[in-house]
Order: C-alpha cells, then structure tokens, then sequence
C-alpha cells in the first residue's frame, strides 16, 4: 500500500482508538478520527487523550455518530480514506445485558454505516474490532479462528459476531477487503474506566473492597496496549485477500473465498484474575480487600488466544507481560489522576 491517502480511525478518542492515532501520527502518518464522544465512562479522559492527539498538525477529527448515515458517506466520500480502522463500538459485556439498544445503534446500524461508507469510498481496507467473547461458550482452548464461535453469551458478544457476518457480505459482494481483529481483554496505560484493572485500581487506593468474581479463578488472556497497537498496524498495511485454499465443502471460518481475515490479538498466556490482584498490589504496595462473588451472568470463566494466524500474516505475536504492563498502568493512572 503506498499510504498517500490518509488513514480514517473511528473511535478515536476511545482507549485503544487513543493509542493507535498516537502511534500513526508520530510515525508521520495523515490520521483522520473520529468518534461521538458518548458519555459511556468518563467524558473527561476521552477529552484529554483527544487533545493530546490534537496537539499533532497531521491530525484532523470530526465529532461524528457512526449512527448518522449521512455524516458517515459524506466523510468516507470527502476524507478519502485509504485504510479505514473501526474501532468505535459500545464496548462492555455487562453494559449489554441493561442496555441492549445502545449494542444494536452503534455496533449493528453503525456499522453497516461504515460499510455501506467504504464500499462507495472505494477503501483498500477495512479493519475492524471484533472481541474475543464471541467465543462465548466454547471451552476448546486455546480459542481458534478456524473453530466456529457461534454460541455467544451476551449481546455485546453477539453483535461483534454480526460484524464478522456483515463484513463477510461486503468482502464477497464488493470485494471490499476487511479483516476482523478479536481482541483479547486488551489493558495500559489511558485505559477502560469500566475494566477490572482500572476498577481494582480506584477501590484500592481509596481503600475499598474489590468485588473478584468467579471467586478470583477467571482466567483472561490480558493484552498489553502496545501489542494491540503493533498487532493493528501491521495487518492494517496487508489487506485482506481470497484464500485460493478455501473450501466451500469444509469452509474455513477465518478466511473465504472473498478478501476476508479474521485474526485473534491477544497476550497467548492467561492469566488468573488472583495472579493479575497480586501483580497489581505489588505495583500499588498495597494490598486489596477482597469480596469473593460468584461469575456475573454473560461472563466466560476464561479467555486464551490461539494467535497463530497472526504470526504466519505478520510475523508478530504480543509479548509484553502483565508483570510488565500492569506497573505502566499504575504508574499512569497515579499520575493522571495525582494518586
Ligand atoms: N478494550 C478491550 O479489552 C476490548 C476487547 C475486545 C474488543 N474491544 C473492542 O475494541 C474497540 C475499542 O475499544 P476500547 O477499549 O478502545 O473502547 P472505548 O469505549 O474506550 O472506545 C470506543 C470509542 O468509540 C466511541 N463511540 C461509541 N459509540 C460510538 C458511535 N455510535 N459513534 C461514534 N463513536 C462512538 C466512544 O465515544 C469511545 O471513545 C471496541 O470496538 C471494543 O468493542 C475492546
């Protein structure tokens, strides 16, 4: 790809949006971004990591709803976009089961917006965030995009699916190219206010119980920022293309006929949410109260990725440790907010 036309980024002002405009930006790259800033958690950490990004002159950002159909045409038509990364979604598993509608808004009509915007945009790629809880049920570990995942627990697990799905439609219609990443309990430095690690975080510097569910023995394969953003950067600049090896007799679920990848981006080594409290009261000098709770309905018990599909495309796997990146996270979060 030769990168002349910018990089469209949605959900910019968003964790992991956040991080990857970080990254384009300061290696030179024209970033276009994107997001509603909704009020889903703290309104003020998304303004503060959009001006951050602000501070870039090859920075341009537009307050848009994926739900407005017609911001969302004119922008692709107008911005141009090369690469398109959709990272804007209401996250949250648990958010999902109070408030479903919000999943079917941004998620589902949001992003058909985006696809119907690069099929006539002419995009060269679509990348987008899927979720390592589409795997919902399956207890066949380490998760493989080439097993089939269709037995999701929540609705928020659910519409990533759909996206998967509704891709599919538009890489074999359209021979738009997409990949879909599915990212596994991704954690750093400007992190998710509703995450355990931020939430553990909060209650215990004020000296507060923790609620640890499943008793402390859920397993999540935690993926440091840095290995996302790396992950992202280098499938986004290959993209997607139709697998002369597929079969419509045995069909591959991570790849087609059509230009369609899906890859899973998570840390490869699970950890136990007891293990993760240690590492973090460690870093805190601290240690926490724990209030042992039973596993919240539409949580999975434990989460690891086969990341295999990434290698063999990228040549990168994650490999930072939660030993490592949690001490970042708390060092940030201290300074951030004077703790
Ligand atoms: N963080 C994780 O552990 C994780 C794991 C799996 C998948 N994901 C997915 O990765 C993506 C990014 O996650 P994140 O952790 O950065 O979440 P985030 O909530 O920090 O970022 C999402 C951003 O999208 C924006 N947004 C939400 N709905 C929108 C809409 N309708 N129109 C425009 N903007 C909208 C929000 O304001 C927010 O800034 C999401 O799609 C999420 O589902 C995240």
């Amino acid at each position: 790809m030769t990168l002349t036309r910018p990089i469209l980024i949605t959900g910019a002002a968003g964790f992991i949006g956040f991080h990857l405009c970080q990254r384009l930006l300061a290696d030179g790259r024209q970033v276009v971004g994107l997001d509603s800033m909704n009020e889903y958690y703290d309104i003020n950490l998304k303004r503060a990591r959009l001006a951050r990004l602000k501070e870039f002159p090859n920075f341009r950002f537009d307050q848009i709803d994926l739900t407005d159909r017609d911001r969302i045409s004119a922008l692709l038509l107008s911005a141009n976009p090369e690469i398109v990364v959709n990272l804007a979604a209401q996250a949250g598993v648990r958010h999902s089961l109070t408030n479903p509608h919000a999943y079917a808004e941004s998620n589902l009509t949001g992003f058909l917006n985006i696809l119907e915007g690069c099929r006539h945009a002419s995009v060269g790629h679509l990348v987008y965030a899927s979720s390592s809880s589409i795997y919902g049920g399956s207890t066949r570990m380490p998760f493989s995009v080439h097993d089939s995942a269709d037995h999701p627990l929540s609705l928020y697990a659910a519409s990533k699916k759909a996206n998967e799905l509704m891709a599919h439609t538009y890489s074999h219609l359209f021979g738009l190219p997409t990949t879909g990443l599915r990212f596994f309990t991704v954690y750093g430095p400007w992190g998710r206010p509703d995450m355990a690690l931020f939430i553990f975080t909060r209650a215990i510097l004020a000296g507060e119980p923790i609620d640890v569910f499943n008793y402390g023995n859920m397993q999540r394969d935690f993926t440091y920022i840095d290995d996302i953003v790396e992950g992202i950067d280098r499938v986004m600049q290959q993209p997607a293309t139709a697998n002369p090896q597929w079969k419509s007799a045995a069909p591959d679920p991570a790849t087609s006929s059509a230009p369609f990848r899906i890859h899973n981006i998570g840390g490869n080594s699970p950890v136990q949410l007891n293990r993760l409290i240690e590492v973090l009261e460690d870093a805190l000098g601290r240690k926490a109260n724990r209030n042992l709770m039973p596993l919240q309905p539409g949580d999975v018990p434990a989460t690891f990725a086969d990341v295999s599909s990434l290698e063999e495309a990228t040549g990168f796997k994650p490999k930072i440790p939660v030993e490592i990146g949690v001490p970042r996270f708390v060092e940030w979060y201290r300074e951030f907010y004077r703790v």
